[in-house]
């Protein structure tokens, strides 16, 4: 096991290209369970969610060769198995197995992911939507045991707007018959690239991208090509580390109209952003001013970068307020970032950011993913030496970190968990 090292006080100049949406690949991947020839997906990140999910493909008969950046599904020979236990309790995204499994087989029994960091994440408007479609769900010891014998389109109301079920219904309607429709459903651009790849598959869909989706269903869905949308929340994470500590970084391959919230709230904090086609140029360094956030569905501030966020708060003048409408347990990166000398409390489901504090480098444990990536950002920030644990987390997510970073003048490397460390993790 590692940790990761950061020498913080380092300018950061130069180039970064972002890579595939992870949040697009995980449901990418499972929707090619319903195609009944090949499908290529490139453009895909290089992080473990994604060799897991290659993984689970393996397990029910697909043929999957994952290379660099470019992964072939053959699903031809993919089987209805039960996939209770094993990989897919390691990975939350594994709930797309269940849409995708239903709609190619009108069956399928999926684990339950288990505990998770952000709190609880029920999948009760997932079911719903499934229910609704003619499936009968059952949770039996952990796992979901979904079944049809044939699904119906149907008209389905999200009572909460949730990205995760609104994809899932998707991929088990595209091939039930008649009309779906999905009101109240999530607009975030991962959505459009799923539906995107699922019309060039054959499916009818309209209005993905609105919060009303229509999905004619069909008989068959034939293999593609497709390319991932570039990764908003791994651009966002690079915007936020340009505003802490860059002098003109250029992050390549964005879409920008995805960061309008990330971009407004620079600007309003006193960093210059340049905005291009696919391209965005980040001036910090500056005089900072402290700036509330508020973390909404899409095209809101996204809840994946209010962590990342915080640590740059921490270096503004002033009080920010940090509050996430979406989960209210996502403050884990908190008590870490007070290792570090920052001053942040949390209430309810707000953290407040007294700046400005000079933090100090410290051993820090990364909770999940963003957590991660709020620790990474204030360890570029601080004085001396930080050493972020759970990188198991940030791999999940972040394509080549280190390498990324390097290459902008950060001082960042990998080292072995000492014998002291590991029992640490062990016994936490
Ligand atoms: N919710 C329900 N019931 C449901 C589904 C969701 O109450 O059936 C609630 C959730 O508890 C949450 C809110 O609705 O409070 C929104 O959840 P959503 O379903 O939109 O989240 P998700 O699909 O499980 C995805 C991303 C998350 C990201 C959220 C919000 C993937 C694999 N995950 O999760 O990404 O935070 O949308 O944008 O796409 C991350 O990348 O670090 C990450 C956690």
């Amino acid at each position: 096991m590692q940790k990761l090292l950061i020498e913080g006080g380092h300018t950061l100049e130069g180039t970064v290209s972002i890579s595939g949406a992870k949040n697009s690949a995980v449901a990418l991947i499972p929707a090619a369970i319903l195609a009944d020839s090949a499908v290529v997906i490139d453009n895909l990140p290089v992080i473990s969610d994604v060799d897991l999910l290659a993984e689970l493909l393996r397990e029910i008969g697909g043929d999957v060769d994952l290379g660099n950046q470019t992964m072939t599904i053959h699903p031809e020979k993919m089987v209805a198995m039960p996939l209770p236990n094993g990989r897919v309790k390691k990975l939350r995204a594994s709930y797309y197995l269940m849409g995708a499994m239903l709609g190619k087989f009108k069956k399928a029994v999926i684990g339950l992911p288990g505990g998770c960091n952000l709190g609880p994440r029920p999948i009760d408007q997932h079911i719903k939507g499934f229910e609704a479609l003619g499936a009968q769900v059952t949770n039996e010891q952990g796992a979901i045991y979904l079944r049809a014998n044939e699904l119906r389109g149907a008209k389905i109301y999200l009572d909460v707007v949730s990205v995760g079920a609104t994809i899932n219904i998707m991929l088990a309607a595209v091939r039930a018959k008649g009309r779906t429709i999905i009101e109240n459903a999530a607009k975030e651009p991962e959505i459009i690239d799923v539906a995107t790849l699922l019309t060039s598959m054959g499916a009818k869909i309209k209005g993905a991208g609105t919060n009303v989706i229509r999905i004619d269903g069909v008989d068959h869905l034939q293999g593609c090509r497709h390319s991932i949308i570039p990764d908003r929340i791994e651009a966002g994470t690079y915007m936020i580390m340009a505003a802490a500590m860059g002098r003109r970084v250029h992050i390549d391959n964005v879409i920008p109209t995805h960061l309008e919230s990330v971009t407004a709230k620079l600007r309003e904090m006193g960093t210059t952003v340049e905005e291009y086609d696919d391209q965005l140029i980040i001036s910090g360094l500056d005089a900072k001013k402290g700036v509330d956030i508020k973390t909404l569905v899409y095209p809101g501030f996204p809840t994946d970068l209010q962590q990342p966020f915080t640590s740059l708060l921490t270096s503004a003048e002033g009080t920010s307020i940090v509050t996430d409408t979406i989960y209210d347990a996502r403050f884990k990166h908190v008590d870490e970032l007070r290792r570090m000398g920052a001053s942040v409390k949390v209430e309810g489901r707000s953290s407040i950011v007294n700046g400005k504090s000079s933090l100090q480098g410290a051993k820090v444990k990364a909770s999940d993913l963003r957590a991660g990536a709020a620790l990474v950002i204030a360890g570029l920030m601080a004085e001396g030496i930080t050493e972020v644990s759970g990188l198991e987390h940030i791999d999940r997510g972040y394509e080549h970190l280190e390498t990324k970073l390097t290459r902008l003048g950060a001082k960042v490397w990998r080292e072995e968990l000492t014998e002291e460390e590991l029992e640490q993790v062990k016994q936490s």
